[in-house]
């Protein structure tokens, strides 16, 4: 009977992972963002658009989403879609900072899509490791671990965050976050995919993924 109870819990956990990784995330914004990609007019000028109405962001996140500030995430060459999706979470308040929360209230549904895509089409800086001893760890590690979501190079796709070229910092805190289940962010799948790190695990990840370009 109890085994029985486990192994239903088990299959109830994995269907809620499978549900939350789901399609790339959709909504009349999702849409409008794959349309201006598909036509080269309209992405230059709403990335124009969005180099103006991010200039506020730079504050934080660097001049062009280099960031300068260890706790806050480089948005250079970050996935659009998933740019998009993360202000939606901040404006929902399903994923919590209170800055973020607050400020992405007062942007414009234009005004997302253009920065998404600015931010997407700025260049990426890797970072420099500061222990580059566990690098070979940190490859080891992330490739029997999260390759299959994150992809070889570390550059995601629409819905996967790019984590090439993040700073170790960000990296450590968030990886650390979904491995504790603090609620800051709730992802089933990283929690599951994270739950067997150790902390020196994560360092040696974040000195990998950091100087990937
Ligand atoms: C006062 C500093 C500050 C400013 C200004 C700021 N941010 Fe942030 N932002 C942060 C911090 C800190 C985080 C990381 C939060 C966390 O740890 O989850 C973050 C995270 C993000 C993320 C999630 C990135 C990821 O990899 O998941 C996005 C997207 C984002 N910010 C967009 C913006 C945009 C767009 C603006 C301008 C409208 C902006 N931010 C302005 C501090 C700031
Ligand atoms: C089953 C797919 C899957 C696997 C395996 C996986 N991830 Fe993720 N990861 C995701 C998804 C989906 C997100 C975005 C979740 C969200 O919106 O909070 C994410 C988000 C992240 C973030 C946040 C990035 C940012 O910019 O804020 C980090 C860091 C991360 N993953 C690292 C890892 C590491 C390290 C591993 C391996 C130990 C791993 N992931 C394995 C699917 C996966």
């Amino acid at each position: 009977m109890r085994a029985w109870i486990v192994a239903a819990g088990i299959f109830a956990s994995v269907g809620t992972a499978l549900a939350q990784q789901g399609p790339a995330p959709v909504g009349p914004l999702q849409e409008k963002l794959k349309a201006v990609e598909a036509d080269p007019a309209a992405l230059k000028s709403a990335i124009e658009a969005g180099r103006k109405a991010a200039s506020f962001c730079f504050n934080c996140h660097g001049e062009n989403g280099f960031s300068k500030i260890p706790e806050v995430p480089n948005l250079a060459g970050q996935n659009p879609a998933y740019l998009l999706e993360q202000i939606r979470k901040f404006g929902s308040g399903e994923r919590k900072d209170q800055f973020m929360q607050g400020l992405i209230k007062v942007l414009k549904d234009d005004e997302r899509v253009q920065i998404a895509l600015f931010f997407g089409n700025s260049p990426v800086k890797p970072g420099v490791p500061a222990d580059a001893a566990v690098v070979p760890k940190g490859k080891e590690l992330f490739t029997k671990l999260c390759v299959r979501c994150h992809g070889d190079t570390a550059r995601g796709d629409s819905t996967i965050p790019r984590l090439a070229s993040q700073q170790i910092p960000y990296l450590v805190t968030s990886i650390t976050r979904y491995r504790d289940g603090t609620g800051v962010r709730n992802n089933q799948l990283m929690s599951i995919a994270t739950a067997s790190l150790k902390n020196e695990d994560i360092k040696a990840i974040a000195n990998y993924l950091t100087q990937l370009p």
